[in-house]
């Protein structure tokens, strides 16, 4: 019994630990870009200092980056306060996963232009019965993933499957794939993987993509390309809940 304790104590003990770091790397990541930006404007305001337009203009456009980062990590914490206080309910429609994920790639493009980014969409696709703009995030995240981890000038492949009523999506990519033992751990909030220390990101995106997937009644997981890259999928069965 006593052992027992014990062991839950030290277990409280590491929970606690994870979550001080978790909350030190947030606020590193909220605090970076914030310095960055005042700092760009603080230069660009000050009299005493000379720009010339290419100067200015580089300025300009790490304070438009930063302001970027910091907007994204600013809603993917928004969206996880919105999971934890279980508000992520799916306003479902009529959809074409197919018309999302174009609607996606048009967007992303020039975000993904280092990279070779193929689609592979069925030539017919039932409609599916879910919340297009949570969809839109979850392809949103794992294609940033991919275009992050994986090397300039490498192929990233869309594909949407129909298979037993259920549409799948999978993003592949060329990187270095994900360690056999972290392939849950990724789906879990600010967990981040261990070899990849130096690329940015809070450890966020995947665990939001899973609740969103799972709010759907649907499953998502990562596997391993032929080549050794990650192919991350999920899958929701599109059926209309009504009928
Ligand atoms: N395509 C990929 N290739 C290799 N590793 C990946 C890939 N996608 C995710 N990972 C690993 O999974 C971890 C968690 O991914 P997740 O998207 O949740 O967070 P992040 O990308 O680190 O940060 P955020 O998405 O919040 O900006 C990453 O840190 C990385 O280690
Ligand atoms: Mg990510």
């Amino acid at each position: 019994r006593l052992d027992a304790r014990a062991r839950n104590a030290q277990l409280d003990a590491e929970t606690n630990q994870l979550r001080a770091a978790m909350f030190s790397s947030v606020t590193h990541d909220l605090r970076t870009p914030l310095a960055s930006i005042k700092a760009g404007v603080t230069s660009l305001l000050d009299t005493a200092v000379q720009h010339d337009p290419a100067q200015e203009r580089e300025l300009l456009t790490t304070i438009l980056e930063e302001t970027d980062r910091l907007n994204r990590l600013v809603g993917n914490l928004l969206d996880l306060a919105r999971i934890r206080a279980g508000a992520l309910t799916p306003t479902r429609q009529q959809s074409a996963m197919d018309e999302i994920v174009e609607i996606v790639l048009a967007r992303m493009r020039s975000r993904l232009a280092g990279h070779v980014v193929t689609a592979d969409l069925p030539a017919s696709l039932p409609d599916v019965w879910v919340d297009p703009v949570q969809l839109d995030q979850v392809l949103t995240n794992l294609l940033e993933n991919a275009g992050r981890h994986a090397p300039e000038g490498s192929e990233i492949q869309v594909s949407v499957l129909w298979m037993h009523g259920a549409v799948q999506v999978r993003v592949a990519d060329e990187g270095p794939g994900i360690p056999l033992d972290e392939r849950d751990r990724v789906f879990e909030a600010f967990y981040r993987g261990s070899s990849i220390p130096e690329t940015p990101g809070s450890g966020l995106g995947l665990a939001i993509a899973k609740a969103v997937v799972v709010a759907h009644g649907g499953r998502i997981w990562v596997e391993e390309a032929p080549g050794g890259g990650c192919v991350v999928t999920f899958e929701i069965h599109g059926g209309d809940p009504q009928a």
